[in-house]
C-alpha cells in the first residue's frame, strides 16, 4: 500500500466481481450490491462492456475471486449457524457483505477492518451510493504490519469472549510473512469455533518453471500498481505452522479443487484454469477452524 492512497486493487476485485453479476450466468457469487457501491461511472462502464470482451486471463482471475468469496460466505453462513455471533471482514476492500447481512445485529457483528485510506475511499462511495450503514457494522482502521489486530478490534467493541468467523481474502500477497502469521496467530487464540478463510499465492519453490515465470510477471505488474506483492507460502510448511498455532480442521483447496468444486459443466465456459492459470497454479484457499 502507498501512504494515504487507496487499494486500487480492492476497485480491481470489486469490478470483477460487479462483472461475474453481469455476465457469468448461473452467477457462482451472488452480490446485488456489487455494482451499486461501484457508482455510476463504474456502473455505466461496466455495463457497456461486451460480455465477452475479456481476455481468457481477466476470466480466469474473476473465476478464482468470485470463488474465493462464496467459499467464505458459506463457511460464514455455517458459522452463524453453530453460533458464531462475530464476522471480521480483514481487509474488507469494497466487500459488501455487511451491506447485505440477512442477520439482525443481535445474531451476528460484522467488524469491517482495513487500511484507513481504502475505508475511508469505501466510506465516501457508501455515502455517494446511498448505501445505509447497518446498526450491526463497525469500521475498523488498521496497518496489518505495524497495528495488533487485537488492539484495534478490541477498541472497536469485538468480544475476544466470543468466537468469530474471518474472512481475508485478496490481502496475504501484499503483507510480510510475519505480519500474516501475526493475524492467523490471533484467530487462532480466540474461542473454540472461530474460523477463517483466507487466500493466499504459491511461493517459487512450489512452482514449475512456467509458475515460476507466471509469478514474476504477476508480481511485476502489481508492484507498477504500488502494490507489490510479497507474501508467498507453501501449502506444507504453512499448514504445519498453522496446526502448531491451534488450528484443530484446515482445508487447502487448490485450483483443480476450485474448478471441480464450481465450474465442472458451465455453458458459458468460466473456470479457474484458464489459461496460464493451470499450468500457473496461482493460489489457494484455506478454511480453518479453530
Ligand atoms: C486486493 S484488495 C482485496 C479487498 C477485498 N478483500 C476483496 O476481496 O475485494 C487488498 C486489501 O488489503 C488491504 N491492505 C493491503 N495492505 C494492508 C495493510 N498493510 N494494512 C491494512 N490493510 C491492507 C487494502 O486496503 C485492500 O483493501
Amino acid at each position: 500500500m502507498q501512504a494515504g492512497r487507496a487499494s486500487i486493487t480492492a476497485l480491481r476485485a470489486a469490478r470483477s466481481r460487479a462483472k461475474h453479476q453481469l455476465c457469468d450466468f448461473p452467477p457462482i457469487f451472488e452480490d446485488p450490491i456489487a455494482l451499486k457501491i461501484l457508482g455510476l461511472r463504474n456502473d455505466a462502464e461496466l455495463r457497456a462492456m461486451p460480455p465477452h470482451a475479456d481476455s481468457k486471463f481477466a476470466r480466469g482471475i474473476r473465476a478464482g475471486l468470485v470463488a474465493r468469496s462464496r467459499i467464505a460466505e458459506d463457511e460464514l453462513h455455517q458459522a452463524v449457524k453453530r453460533g458464531v455471533p462475530q464476522y471480521v471482514v480483514l481487509g474488507a476492500g469494497l466487500d459488501t457483505f455487511a451491506y447485505r447481512n440477512p442477520y439482525p445485529a443481535s445474531t451476528l457483528r460484522v467488524f469491517e477492518v482495513d487500511h484507513p485510506a481504502t475505508q475511508a475511499w469505501k466510506r465516501t462511495l457508501l455515502d455517494e451510493a446511498q448505501i445505509p450503514l447497518p446498526d450491526s457494522l463497525r469500521f475498523v482502521d488498521i496497518d496489518f504490519e505495524s497495528q495488533s489486530l487485537a488492539e484495534r478490534l478490541h477498541a472497536a467493541g469485538f468480544n475476544a469472549g466470543e468466537p468469530a468467523f474471518f474472512s481475508w481474502l485478496g490481502v496475504t500477497m501484499y503483507l510480510s510473512n510475519d505480519a500474516v502469521m501475526h493475524i492467523l496467530r490471533h484467530v487462532a487464540s480466540g474461542p473454540k469455533g472461530s474460523g477463517i478463510v483466507f487466500d493466499y499465492v504459491l511461493d517459487y519453490a512450489s512452482r514449475n518453471l512456467v509458475g515460476r515465470l507466471f509469478l514474476h510477471a504477476l508480481a511485476y505488474r502489481f508492484a507498477r500498481l504500488g502494490e507489490p506483492w510479497i507474501g508467498f507460502f507453501q501449502p506444507h510448511d504453512l499448514m504445519t505452522r498453522m496446526k502448531a498455532m491451534g488450528f484443530a480442521e484446515m482445508e487447502d483447496i487448490g485450483t483443480e479443487q476450485l474448478n471441480e468444486r464450481f465450474f465442472m459443466h458451465r455453458q458459458d465456459n468460466l473456470k479457474f484454469s484458464e489459461f496460464g492459470l493451470r499450468f500457473a497454479k496461482l493460489g489457494h484457499v484455506m478454511v480453518a477452524r479453530v
